[in-house]
């Protein structure tokens, strides 16, 4: 059932490429034109958005602030991401106008449905996105994307997550090819780059053992801390929660443009410092992220980088280089956060913790 690996998240883990194969599947007609099948809210509807709000706890809470990123760029309509906790209880201003976007993998997360109910109850659409059919979340929606990941066993998101990415994505393009957005003549493009993603996320898995080797060095490590900007600034928050979940470290993930504004406090000799470098077609971006690493490092930081292949910048200044495939800044996170996701489970493991069922979580949380 686990096909021969030792836990069912190291086995969702390399279904990753199959999973976002999946949730691509069926999304493109002949003539290059995205098709969201179970999208109930008409062309009107959408081109009548003018702010989106996504909602969602954990994991899918990260994936909601990449999807910011995409939206904004590719629709130009304004998003504000919220753990669905928090929404409630600060009166958020809604209207018919606004989307709101709850992403869940489970479907039954009690403090996402109430921030729907919420939602709803002002007038607002709900569309979930979700990888339960016939969960409570999209039974209680007004539009569902599935995503196909699959049951997800191991009790940390992995595959879940890069499927809510995926959708994430669909989203964005779909809303851009509704609303005729400048972007539109990019929406094939970037579709085929999506469709090029499980051989990229494929590539990154090849080097596993890499990472195993890796994860092993840090037995015994107390505290790390994981940057990122822009769509790898989520990627390097969910990188320090699969560590406090997993390996039960104490783990942060920050914006790099951050660090000196506190964090940087917190560095001392030897500290990981996981960085993810984005790609270099982005050069502002990289460019300051490469200064943070460079910030970190003569304070004494052990700096394990992650970085597209051919780009060496960062190579003085890195303890470890870990490759990633070279992509589009915006799809990143799906390769990125695979090689977090594998440290984690692969550090769990050798500290002997149960990595399917870690102390204190549930699969799918039920109460606010
Ligand atoms: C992290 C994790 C949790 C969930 C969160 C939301 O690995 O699994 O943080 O992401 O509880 O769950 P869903 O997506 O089912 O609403």
């Amino acid at each position: 059932e686990k096909d021969g690996h030792d836990w069912f998240m190291r086995k969702e883990i390399f279904e990753q490429p199959r999973a976002v194969a999946d949730s691509l599947l069926g999304r493109r007609t002949a003539e290059g034109h995205l098709q969201l099948d179970e999208m109930r809210l008409s062309d009107q509807e959408l081109r009548d958005v003018d702010k989106i709000i996504i909602i969602a706890c954990g994991t899918s809470f990260y994936a909601g602030l990449v999807a910011k990123y995409a939206i904004e760029h590719w629709c130009r309509i304004p998003v504000e991401v919220e753990l669905a906790s928090e929404f409630r209880y600060r009166d958020p201003i809604l209207d018919y106008s606004t989307l709101v976007v709850a992403i869940s993998q489970s479907g039954e997360t009690a403090d996402t449905l109430q921030a729907i109910r919420h939602a709803r109850a002002q007038k607002s659409k709900v569309l979930a996105i979700c990888n339960t059919n016939g969960s409570t979340i999209p039974r209680e929606s007004d539009a569902v994307i599935y995503t196909h990941a699959g049951p997800e066993i191991g009790v940390a998101s992995t595959k879940g997550f890069l499927t809510q990415l995926v959708a994430c994505y669909l989203l964005a393009l779909y809303l851009a090819q509704v609303k005729g957005t400048r972007f539109g003549d990019e929406i094939s493009q970037v579709v085929r780059q999506l469709e090029a993603m499980p051989s990229h996320i494929e590539s990154v898995l090849a080097s596993a053992d890499d990472v195993y080797a890796l994860a092993r060095e840090h037995v015994g490590t107390r505290s790390v801390l994981f940057l990122g900007r822009h769509a790898g600034y989520p990627v390097a928050l969910e990188g320090a929660l699969k560590l406090k979940e997993l390996a039960y470290l104490h783990a942060e993930g920050f914006a790099a443009g951050e660090l000196k504004h506190g964090p940087i406090a917190l560095v001392e000799q030897g500290l990981p410092v996981l960085c993810v470098v984005p790609p270099a077609g982005r050069d502002q971006l990289r460019d300051k992220m490469v200064s943070g690493i460079q910030e970190v490092r003569a304070r004494g930081a052990r700096t394990i980088c992650l970085v597209e292949e051919g780009d060496d910048a960062i190579t003085p200044y890195a303890d470890v280089v870990l490759r990633l495939p070279k992509v589009p800044v915006l799809l990143q996170p799906l390769v990125a956060v695979v090689p977090l996701q594998l440290f984690a489970c692969e550090l769990a493991t050798v500290m002997g913790h149960d990595v399917d069922q870690p102390r204190n979580l549930a699969k799918s949380v039920t109460v606010e």
